[in-house]
């Protein structure tokens, strides 16, 4: 997968950086084609003839060449690359890229790099867990960043506790796999429900709940990162999308989900539906606002169309649909009875009685329960990381036919 990638390989001043000639010759080995950048601290652990004699190109860490004046385009390196990773990364690297402080030639290529940016932070245990750590890292992550971090060799949202930068072989691994990831969707269609439905009462009134849209939206964006084109039908939420593999259809009611839901549906290859539908509308919508009166007032309602039901309805062999299943009580059976009804091929089941899941928060726990085989549990980390989690379920299921 790495074969031919151009990769900016970023080294900074720590205790590590012998580490990353070693990742330098797994990279070129795979045939990578990479441009070291070094800090001004990085040249004190390792030094430039070293890593330029095994990348075969002149390592950058100024601006200018000293003796010619040659300018150093960090602009042009971040276009020409495919990733950055910074490896090992100090703490006070990581500070400066959360914070924007231009101050080295490294920084500088961060900010202007269009690639995706992995870093792998080495430092001393007490600095690693320090808040002020901890927090840049999460600044780096709200970025888009990718953190690797030992003891998973995956991309972790916690807390590890070891402080020593990520063994070469797993950093690779985490590339390639990132690298396998963007075509496994490649060529297919995938449609999105995400957010809370409204349902009017009067021109001022209406019957919602709490989703944010964001489990939803970072669904549509590992299916367009994965390199699929994605349709994301969007409840009212006050989420923006970038993806130019997104188009996007803004709805309010579970009636306009529906309609833009099955058209959607009839031309792709599978569907995501995270929304929050309501299950019921008022039967009667007001066209002007209800006065108030010291009475009480009854508010009748009349069923919605049931969107995942009507797709399992519709559902073509070969095509594939994924619910979510949102539970205060009897999680497991409830999530395994939906999925039958909708006739889904696998269910996400969120709790809404585990911290740190379910509605507007940044991170998600979920189970996903399929038709055969054991659940899959997905620990408490961010909506994005849980949402390529997901999205590499699906793509096995439709690669692999099952
Ligand atoms: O948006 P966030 O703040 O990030 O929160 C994410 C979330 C909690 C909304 C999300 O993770 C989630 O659980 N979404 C589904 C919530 C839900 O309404 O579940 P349900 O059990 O009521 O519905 C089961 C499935 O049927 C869902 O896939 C739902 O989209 C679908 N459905 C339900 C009713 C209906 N009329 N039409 C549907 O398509």
């Amino acid at each position: 997968m790495l074969k031919g990638k151009h990769i900016i390989l970023g080294i900074t001043g720590s205790i590590a950086a012998y580490k990353a000639a070693y990742l330098l010759r797994l990279l070129i080995k795979q045939g990578a084609e990479v441009q070291v950048v070094m800090t001004p601290a990085g040249k004190e652990f390792i030094t430039p003839v070293t890593l330029s004699s095994l990348s075969g190109k002149p390592v950058v860490s100024e601006f200018f060449t000293a003796n010619t004046g040659e300018w150093h385009s960090h602009v042009d390196l971040g276009l020409w690359a495919d990733a950055m990773i910074i490896a090992p990364a100090t703490a006070s690297t990581i500070g400066k890229m959360a914070h924007g402080i231009a101050d080295n030639m490294l920084v500088t290529t961060y900010l202007s790099c269009k690639a995706p940016v992995f870093v792998a932070p080495a430092m001393d245990l007490d600095m690693y867990a320090h808040p002020s750590t901890r927090h840049n890292l999460d600044l780096l992550r709200s970025y888009g960043n990718h953190i690797i971090e030992p003891a998973t060799g995956e991309l972790a949202s916690h807390l590890t506790g070891k402080g020593r930068m990520e063994e070469p072989e797993n950093i690779v691994a985490v590339l390639d796999r990132f690298f396998e990831r963007k075509q496994s969707l490649a060529g297919k269609t995938v449609l999105v429900t995400a957010g809370p439905t409204y349902e009017k009462i009067d021109p001022v009134r209406f019957i919602g709940n709490y989703s944010s849209g964001k489990m939803g939206f970072a669904l549509a964006e590992a299916c367009a990162e994965a390199g699929a084109e994605v349709v994301l039908v969007a409840g009212p939420v006050a989420l923006k999308t970038g993806h130019p593999s997104i188009r996007r259809i803004d709805v309010e009611s579970a009636a306009e989900m529906y309609r833009a839901a099955v058209e959607a549906y009839d031309h792709a290859d599978a569907a995501i539906m995270c929304a929050a539908v309501a299950d019921y509308a008022p039967e009667t919508v007001s066209d002007v606002k209800l006065k108030r009166s010291g009475e009480e007032r009854v508010l009748r309602l009349k069923p919605n169309p049931d969107i995942a039901a009507e797709l399992g309805h519709r559902k073509r062999a070969g095509q594939y649909l994924v619910g979510f299943a949102l539970e205060t009580n009897d999680e497991e059976s409830n999530a395994r009875s939906k999925m039958a009804k909708k006739n889904l091929d696998f269910i996400v089941l969120n709790s809404l009685r585990d911290a740190g899941a379910g509605f507007r928060c940044d991170t998600n726990k979920v189970t996903v329960i399929g038709r055969e085989g054991k659940p899959v549990e997905i620990p408490c980390k961010l909506k994005t990381e849980v949402a390529v989690d997901i999205v590499d379920l699906l793509a096995r299921c439709m690669n692999e036919g099952r």
